[in-house]
């Protein structure tokens, strides 16, 4: 069952799966896999009983090598926004929430609109031409990191420098890895992180904000850490993942076109049957049980959201992309409870921007290269998605 923990997504899912399950993952720790809508749902949203500690621990622990590196850089992540059960949690994520209020989320549409649609252009000429295009290169890697550039000040650094940390982020803190990748990966990270650092010195907007209500440096880079991992790396894996389930999907397509299936609607099924994010930890405070199982104190649980978007006793049709199907929108794509994705708005707004704008683009084109996602236990992370028109 371990690889389970590391391909969460796809076929891996489809299997009937007890409601909670030990799996010992590749190094040896056992982790409690919880599956069931339900049990999921009490998961993330008791957080005195399943407290979110080790919600960025890292699942490879890091050997001493690869730590070194880290404190070169003076990396540390102190509890700021996913990781943080103490009192400083919601006063962080209200000024998080505040930079990314539904208005402010709203007013980027415009803007937002028009860069697809240019890019898009671009794509359907090439199309046209008999070329190969890669979605995710060409229109989803970087549109969710300058939409966040525009809501929240972030340091000025080239977007493939951005993209590149946040992806050995998201490899040396959830992935399976030998020392030699971590130590790479360190390196990466950190380097960013000295960058991060400064910036959280004197940068403006939410930097500004977070030291003007007297966080300290620490908490400052660890929201900006999470940010630019979480608030942009997530969207450009959802956009391209739910471009490729739209090309297999020429009904909804269609249904689309002729204005009979919202696009709000797509975008739901999407975030339930495609979620960017497959799984969330959780850690118990204390002697508990769920569902049926007794769990002890220190355990480690891993809620499988991908699994959960798929619960029969939720969804009518729970393998099938059916638009607004009853259930579609109760999926946990985004978590729950009190330290539920805050990005959640501006990431629906730009997956509807997408899906409105290039849905056309997959008229009448063969898949060349499908995404492939590296194993990891919560990410995926896709590399590329090519079509060409056939
Ligand atoms: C499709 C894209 C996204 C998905 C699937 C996603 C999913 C998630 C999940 C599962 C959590 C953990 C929730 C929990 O513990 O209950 C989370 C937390 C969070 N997300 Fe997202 N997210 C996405 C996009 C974004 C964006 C665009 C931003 C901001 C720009 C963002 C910012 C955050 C923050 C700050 C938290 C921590 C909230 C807290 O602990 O209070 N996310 N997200």
């Amino acid at each position: 069952m371990t690889p389970v923990l590391f391909r969460g997504w796809g076929e891996s899912v489809d299997g009937p799966w007890p409601d909670a399950a030990t799996v010992v993952d590749h190094v040896g720790v056992p982790h409690l896999v919880v599956t069931r809508h339900a049990l999921v749902r009490r998961l993330l949203t008791d957080p005195e009983t399943f407290r979110p500690d080790n919600a960025l621990d890292a699942v490879t622990p890091i050997p001493v090598a690869a730590l070194r590196v880290l404190a070169g850089h003076r990396f540390r992540l102190p509890p700021t926004l996913a990781n943080n059960a103490s009192a400083s949690h919601p006063e962080i994520r209200a000024i998080v929430a505040e930079a990314l209020h539904p208005d402010r989320v709203a007013a980027q549409q415009p803007w937002l609109t028009g860069l697809v649609r240019e890019r898009v252009t671009r794509l359907a000429a090439a199309l046209a031409a008999g070329e190969p295009v890669d979605l995710y290169a060409g229109l989803a890697a970087d549109l969710p990191l300058l939409v966040l550039a525009r809501l929240v000040e972030l340091p000025d650094a080239p977007v493939g420098a951005v993209k590149d940390f946040a992806r050995a982020a998201l490899d040396l803190f959830w992935a399976p890895l030998d020392p030699a990748r971590q130590l790479a990966l360190a390196a990466e990270v950190g380097r960013f992180h000295t960058v991060l650092r400064a910036f959280a010195a004197t940068g403006g907007g939410l930097a500004a904000r977070l030291r003007a209500a007297g966080h300290s440096p620490d908490v400052v880079v660890g929201a900006l850490f999470f940010l630019l991992v979480a608030g942009q790396e997530t969207t450009s894996q959802f956009l391209t993942l739910l471009l490729h389930r739209l090309a297999g999907e020429p009904a909804v397509r269609a249904g689309l076109r002729a204005g009979e299936i919202p696009v709000a609607d797509v975008v739901e099924e999407g975030l339930r049957l495609e979620p960017p994010i497959v799984t969330w930890r959780r850690v118990a405070a204390v002697d508990t049980t769920l569902g049926e199982v007794e769990v002890p104190a220190g355990t480690s649980i891993v809620a499988w959201l991908a699994q959960a978007g798929r619960d029969p006793a939720v969804v009518a049709a729970p393998g099938e992309f059916r638009p607004g199907q009853r259930g579609s929108r109760r999926h946990l794509a985004f978590g729950a409870g009190p330290h539920r994705c805050v990005g959640a708005q501006l990431a629906r707004m730009e997956a509807a921007v997408v899906v409105s704008e290039a849905a056309p683009l997959l008229d009448g084109v063969t898949v060349v290269r499908p995404p492939w996602c590296p194993d990891n236990l919560t990410f995926r992370m896709p590399d590329a998605f090519v079509v060409r028109r056939t």
